[in-house]
């Protein structure tokens, strides 16, 4: 392909999955369970689709503008549409996010890859103290997690270098589908178990009594997590729509797959909790040690069906993980084959190689790195704190604030309704009114409630 061609997806089935693909990820099958169930079940769920709808779709559209509209990798699309103003900085911190962000990604990966395995062996049947320490034993391992993180990165490294159409586009199409079916076949199993209708009343039955102002802030950063918003993801995949991809129609849609994936999830993992009896709110830990247990003692051990779910679920969730990391690797790997004027191939391997070295030291800081610290965290922390809690809602609002009020309407309205082909201008002014007054105000209340300010 000559350098004035740029890559594109070549359908759009292709837009939808690949950047579903990057939304669904960790966070709907591990984050969203868990918060679900810290915060109330059904109320929790509720709160979250008003987020995902006035907050997570409207900056979805944004980052898609701006993308689309640039035609290039995220940092020079910002330099694009601000004319090479101060507000091309956004850019660049995306970049900088999604790279961060991919390095203890990576790692969290990497971890799914070995429960496949492990669970193939039949090493997660035991008693809870031995998954437990199991867990806690690999993960502060010095070789296990960093091979894995190398095998998965390499993976995504592969995908990558074959480019947008034959990557991308092919992985995700093979990967989300499979997925899909996976996760249906172990709802089912789990909604099937004795008790299974406890899980599924938590999850559908709203306690108005849970709800409090945390409640909303949960919900709010879950959404943004979820959709991957604010770390170059979405608005580098945007930079290969073609002119003719509805804009707001894809973001409704992926918003929604988004969604479903992590409703199904939860009906994977509350009815099986509640069928033997484990309380569902175990925080981060849920995925790696509560399920296991869970797994086994709801289908029972080897030689039964509690081995072929806990196989199948460790492949889903892996699957959810590549396709994720697939989209962040992208973010730099666009950016340093644009700005350094390289190959794809070689961008993607300076990626791969800058993401593994500091995968590894992200990955020691668990184990035999834990005693060094910087600001008083770990380096897997700091980087979750930087990246989660400062980066990803500064992007966010800036970009907002940056669309909303800056960048002349035309262009706006230009790319939403596709130079006015499409016959969607109503929406256009709801989600010029969210982008401009509703996203920042919330955005900007997540930030300051985080660091004790509101
Ligand atoms: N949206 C992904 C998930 O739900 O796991 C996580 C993620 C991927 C966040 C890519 C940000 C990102 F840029």
């Amino acid at each position: 392909m000559s350098k004035l061609e740029r890559a594109s997806f070549g359908s759009k089935l292709g837009v939808i999955l690949a950047t579903a693909g990057s939304a669904v990820g960790l966070g709907n099958i591990w984050r969203f369970p868990y918060m679900t169930g810290q915060n109330g079940g059904a109320v929790f769920i509720i709160i979250y689709i008003f987020c995902i709808l006035l907050l997570g779709i409207p900056c979805m559209i944004s980052e898609f503008i701006i993308g689309r509209h640039g035609q290039a990798n995220t940092a020079r699309a910002f330099r694009k549409m601000s004319g090479g103003s101060i507000w091309s900085v956004i850019g660049y911190m995306g970049v900088l996010t999604g790279f961060l962000i991919s390095s203890y990604y990576a790692v969290v990966s990497g971890w799914c890859l070995e429960y496949i395995w492990a669970s193939l062996m039949g090493k997660l049947q035991g008693d809870p103290e031995y998954i437990s320490n199991y867990f806690v034993t690999f993960s502060q391992d010095p070789v296990k997690p960093v091979f894995w993180t190398f095998l998965i990165l390499f993976a995504t490294y592969m995908i990558i270098a074959h480019g947008v159409r034959d990557g991308i586009e092919r992985a995700s199409k093979l990967m989300m589908p499979t997925l899909f079916i996976l996760l249906l076949i172990i709802v089912a199993a789990s909604c099937m178990l004795p008790d299974a209708q406890k899980g599924i009343e938590f999850l559908f039955k709203p306690d108005m009594s849970k709800v409090n102002g945390d409640v909303f802030l949960a919900a709010l950063g879950q959404s943004f997590y979820s959709l991957s918003i604010a770390m170059g993801c979405i608005c580098t995949y945007a930079s290969y729509f073609s002119k003719q991809t509805n804009l707001a129609g894809s973001a409704i849609q992926i918003g929604i797959i988004d969604f479903l994936v992590a409703l199904l999830a939860g009906l994977v993992i509350f009815p099986a909790a509640f069928s033997v009896g484990v309380n569902p709110d175990s925080g981060p830990s849920l995925i790696f040690i509560t399920l296991p247990n869970v797994f086994q003692q709801a289908f029972g051990g080897i030689s039964s069906l509690g081995y072929i779910i806990a196989v199948l679920f460790y492949i889903l969730l892996s699957m959810a993980a590549l396709t994720s990391l697939m989209s962040l690797h992208e973010v730099s790997t666009a950016f340093l084959e644009e700005e350094m004027g390289t190959t794809r191939k070689r961008a993607a391997l300076a990626v791969a190689v800058c993401c593994i070295i500091l995968g590894i030291f992200c990955s020691l800081s668990l184990g035999s790195l834990s005693g060094f610290r910087l600001f008083g965290m770990t380096l897997f922390d700091l980087f979750d704190f930087v990246t989660g809690q400062l980066f990803l809602p500064m992007v966010g609002f800036l970009t907002c604030i940056f669309l909303g009020w800056f960048v002349p309407h035309k262009i706006v309205r230009d790319e939403f309704t596709n130079m006015g082909t499409l016959d969607n201008g109503r929406l256009f002014h709801l989600y010029l009114f969210l982008v401009k007054y509703v996203c920042p105000i919330c955005i900007l209340f997540i930030f300051l409630h985080q660091f004790g300010l509101l």
